[in-house]
């Protein structure tokens, strides 16, 4: 039976300027293209994870604006449940400003919003709705604690709990140490472990160590160099896709989407990463976050 998916996280809208590169401080650079698009996070990987054919409840909280009215609309058209998005009156949805440059590559700024309000709170009902054959996966664009909450109790129920660590936030081992499966990408491996990682070799230092704080799987996410898995039993590396990149937004976030579609179905770690990476070198060949995930069936075709 497939289970159930619960993304718990951040829901912005992206305002996004293509241009041929990226200004530095102080520099104009015109020229560029404009693009509004449905993104956070949370978002993204939710809308991923239902695009690949899981069975999704998606968990955030928005403003009383059009941004929030506009992104549950859209999520509802991927058959995500919504039925329990929150709202703050006080605050604006959550909206991130990035630009991409001729190489796919980007820059992003969030203004958080109504997503720094969601707090543990909101979260209490929960206790009674998580099962044991559920998957819960969250990211650290809303408030620790909150985070925190959630990695406690899916211990205390023995529930699969997925951390993708992006943007990095400080977490203590006394909670990495509950977590089933963690996703940096290099740049969070490094701030989780100390450990400078930038290749293959080093990739897999920082997962040794992350796997000594007790976490049993590692994937840490490395762009063109492919996935490193590890675990007590195993180390894979998964190789890239070779894809011609257009923007690389919510690469990562398909990735933890995919993943956990693939685990829901009952796909198995290795053949789900490989699935995740497959989705995620879809998604770079697209501009835009949810916008460029692809379905079950535009996977199929290309891969
Ligand atoms: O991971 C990409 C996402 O980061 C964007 O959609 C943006 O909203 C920020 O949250």
């Amino acid at each position: 039976m497939i289970k159930k998916i619960y993304v718990i996280g951040s829901s912005n809208t992206d305002m996004v300027i293509k241009s041929n590169y990226i200004p530095r401080p102080s520099e104009t650079v015109i020229g560029g293209d404009f693009f509004t698009f449905q993104g956070g996070k949370g978002a993204n990987q939710a809308v991923a994870a239902a695009k690949l054919g899981g069975n999704v409840t998606f968990i955030c909280k928005v403003g009383d604006d059009t941004f929030g009215k506009k992104s549950i609309e859209e999520y509802k058209k991927y058959d995500i449940n919504t039925k329990y998005i929150l709202k703050d009156i006080r605050e604006h949805s959550g909206v991130a400003f990035i630009m991409v440059d001729r190489n796919g590559e980007n820059s992003i700024s969030v203004a958080s919003g109504a997503n720094s309000k969601l707090k543990k709170e909101d979260l209490y009902f929960l206790d009674k709705k998580l099962i044991q054959n559920d998957i819960v996966l969250m990211q650290l664009e809303i408030p620790i604690d909150t985070v925190e909450y959630i990695i406690e109790l899916c211990s205390q129920r023995n529930i699969k709990f997925i951390l993708n660590p992006a943007p990095f936030q400080k977490i203590s081992d006394k909670f990495l140490k509950k977590i089933d499966t963690i996703t940096p990408n290099m740049i969070e491996a490094k701030s989780l472990t100390d450990i400078d990682v930038f290749d293959l070799e080093s990739s897999k230092i920082a997962a040794q160590k992350l796997l000594r704080k007790g976490i049993k799987n590692i994937l840490i996410t490395m762009g063109d160099l492919g996935v490193l898995f590890m675990s007590e039993k195993e180390t894979l590396h998964i190789k890239p896709k070779k894809v011609t990149p257009v923007d690389t937004t919510a690469a990562g976030d398909t990735f933890n989407g995919a993943l956990v579609a693939g685990l829901s179905k009952g796909m198995g770690m290795i053949k789900s990463v490989e699935f995740a990476n497959s989705a995620a070198a879809f998604s770079v060949t697209k501009l835009g976050a949810q916008d460029s995930i692809p379905s079950i069936n535009e996977l199929k075709i290309k891969f």
